[in-house]
């Protein structure tokens, strides 16, 4: 297949943990990748020895929205197309209800919900071009319900799955289907720093969420999924 053929997909936040993860899956399946990253320089392992005509490393910084428009028009001017968004990067600040911290309140918000709401935004127009456009915000089961005391995290992925929702009603007519992708606890250093009581050998492992995406992109307009749950732990839903 040409490069002219092949889909551009842009992933946040793909140097290490879920996105890193993803971002090998869809290289191996011949989708070409423009990754958002803090440190483009940090990238390791396989995707590290891509070639520039399949790989962009791009500047990106959810706390800077120019940073966000920089990526975008970087994307295109690499690629001359996008066809999907991966909105990945993301916090975990573990603070509680009664805890005093409006900084790191602020800093979920800005990196959970509004900044993938901006790229969001900033990609549609040529998500549209594209015809079948995709979008897939991984959010989290912390998006559905509530079960602890991660507050701020919590509160920053519901307005990220109510963004991720209109996003798909305002795409459906120009072919951009948007999933919503909410995983429980995932194998990653956020999992292993905040929630140390429970044994990475239990929790999902990221592999599965590549997996998931990888089938999402691969069906058509006419098979939509609006959220996909997962879970390591039996929950009501
Ligand atoms: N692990 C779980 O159990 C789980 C469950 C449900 C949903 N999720 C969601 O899945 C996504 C990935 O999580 P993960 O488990 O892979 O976490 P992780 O291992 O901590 O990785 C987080 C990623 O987000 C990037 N990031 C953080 N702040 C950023 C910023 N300001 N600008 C750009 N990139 C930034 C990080 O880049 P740096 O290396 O530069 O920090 C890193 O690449 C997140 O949205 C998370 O909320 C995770």
């Amino acid at each position: 297949m040409k490069n002219t053929e092949k889909k551009v997909v842009m992933i946040s936040g793909a140097n290490r943990g879920i996105g890193k993860v993803v971002a090998e899956k869809l290289s191996e399946e011949g989708y070409l990748l423009s990754l958002g990253i803090r440190n483009p320089g940090s990238l390791t392992g396989s995707l590290s020895s891509i070639p520039e005509t399949q790989l962009l490393c791009h500047a990106y910084d959810a706390k800077i929205p120019q940073s966000a428009k920089s990526w975008i028009d970087g994307t295109i001017e690499h690629f001359g197309r996008i066809d999907v968004l991966i909105n990945n990067a993301g916090i975990l600040h573990s603070i509680g209800l009664e805890d005093d911290s409006e900084e790191l309140l602020d800093e979920m918000w800005e990196v959970n919900a509004k900044a993938p709401l901006r790229l969001t935004r900033l990609a549609f127009p040529y998500l549209r071009k594209s015809g079948s456009g995709r979008i897939i915000d991984i959010i989290s089961m912390s998006g559905k319900r509530v079960k602890g005391n991660w507050v701020g995290y919590s509160m920053s992925k519901y307005a990220a799955l109510a963004a991720s929702h209109t996003a798909r009603l305002q795409g459906w007519e120009d072919g951009i289907r948007v999933t919503a992708v909410c995983p429980g606890y995932v194998q990653s250093e956020m999992t292993a720093i905040h929630a140390p009581n429970v044994k990475q050998e239990i929790m999902s492992r990221p592999q599965d969420i590549a997996r998931i995406v990888s089938t999402l992109l691969l069906l058509p307009n006419e098979s939509h999924v609006p959220e996909v749950l997962m879970n390591c732990v039996i929950e009501p839903v």
